[in-house]
């Protein structure tokens, strides 16, 4: 049996990093692929390019840590972490934002912790320091990481300007022998706290996460994690200008 549009030779999947194939003259912005090889900082450029209808800036990144993201940007950044080891501009609780003021930002970046506690781990990769893998994920919390999103959402529905972009790192994972989904978790989350969510797209990772702990595998290894794109506001259709709205 012979497939359609077998024995082609162009392929049509996009080669790492490009955004995707070329359009045609007429059409007025630059196509954003739904998988992304390249890193979270230029993949965080293509998306601000992309999806944003306001400016982007102030950004605020809620889940600063070492600040990966932003390795060579000329973006202005405000860091938060709940530890301040990290030395954060605002250290606090991204599920309460004390002090931080409404309407205020253009963007908002979490990347979450996606582990739970990893117990006396020898494995190179420092879990709590580098991941944040602090976090209860136990019997009390459904053995999931989820619970943590809706009071974070509200908090930054209330710190974006309207039609602010809120951009989400969220990796799936297995704990208590069990895929867990968080991401679906975070889609519809981020709904019901009143965001619209736009695109989710797939970033493959290059070093997948590995354990000393871990004996034996009933589960893919996952090289991939998602970046969740949502709006403050109803749609996610640009006005066709390309002009940001102040
Ligand atoms: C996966 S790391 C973020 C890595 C970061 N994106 C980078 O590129 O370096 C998760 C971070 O979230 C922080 N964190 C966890 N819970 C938090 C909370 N409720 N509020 C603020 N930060 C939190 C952790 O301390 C940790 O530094």
């Amino acid at each position: 049996m012979k497939f359609k549009g077998a024995g082609r030779k162009k392929s049509n999947v996009f080669p790492a990093n490009r955004q995707g194939p070329s359009v045609s003259s007429a059409s007025t912005y630059e196509p954003i692929s739904s998988v992304w090889e390249g890193s979270d900082g230029d993949l965080l450029e293509a998306m601000f390019k992309f999806y944003a209808t306001i400016p982007t800036e102030p950004i605020l990144d809620s889940t600063y840590n070492a600040g990966r993201f932003w390795k060579g940007s000329r973006r202005k950044v405000v860091s938060m972490d709940i530890d301040p080891q990290h030395k954060p501009m605002i250290a606090g609780d991204n599920r309460k934002m004390t002090g931080v003021p409404s309407a205020k930002f253009g963007t908002v970046i979490y990347d979450p912790p996606h582990v739970g506690p990893q117990g006396r781990d020898k494995s190179r990769k420092r879990f709590d320091v580098d991941f944040g893998a602090t976090v209860e994920c136990g019997k009390e919390q459904g053995w999931n990481l989820s619970y943590l999103y809706p009071p974070f959402l509200k908090q930054a529905k209330r710190v974006l300007k309207p039609e602010g972009l809120l951009l989400a790192k969220i990796t799936d994972m297995v704990n208590n022998h069990k895929s867990k989904w968080p991401h679906c978790d975070f889609m519809r989350m981020a709904e019901e706290a009143g965001f619209t969510v736009c695109d989710l797209i797939i970033k493959v990772r290059n070093g997948p996460m590995v354990s000393t702990k871990w004996k034996e595998a009933h589960h893919a290894r996952k090289r991939h994690c998602f970046w969740i794109v949502c709006r403050n506001g109803d749609d996610c259709e640009r006005e066709s200008s390309g002009v940001l709205r102040e």
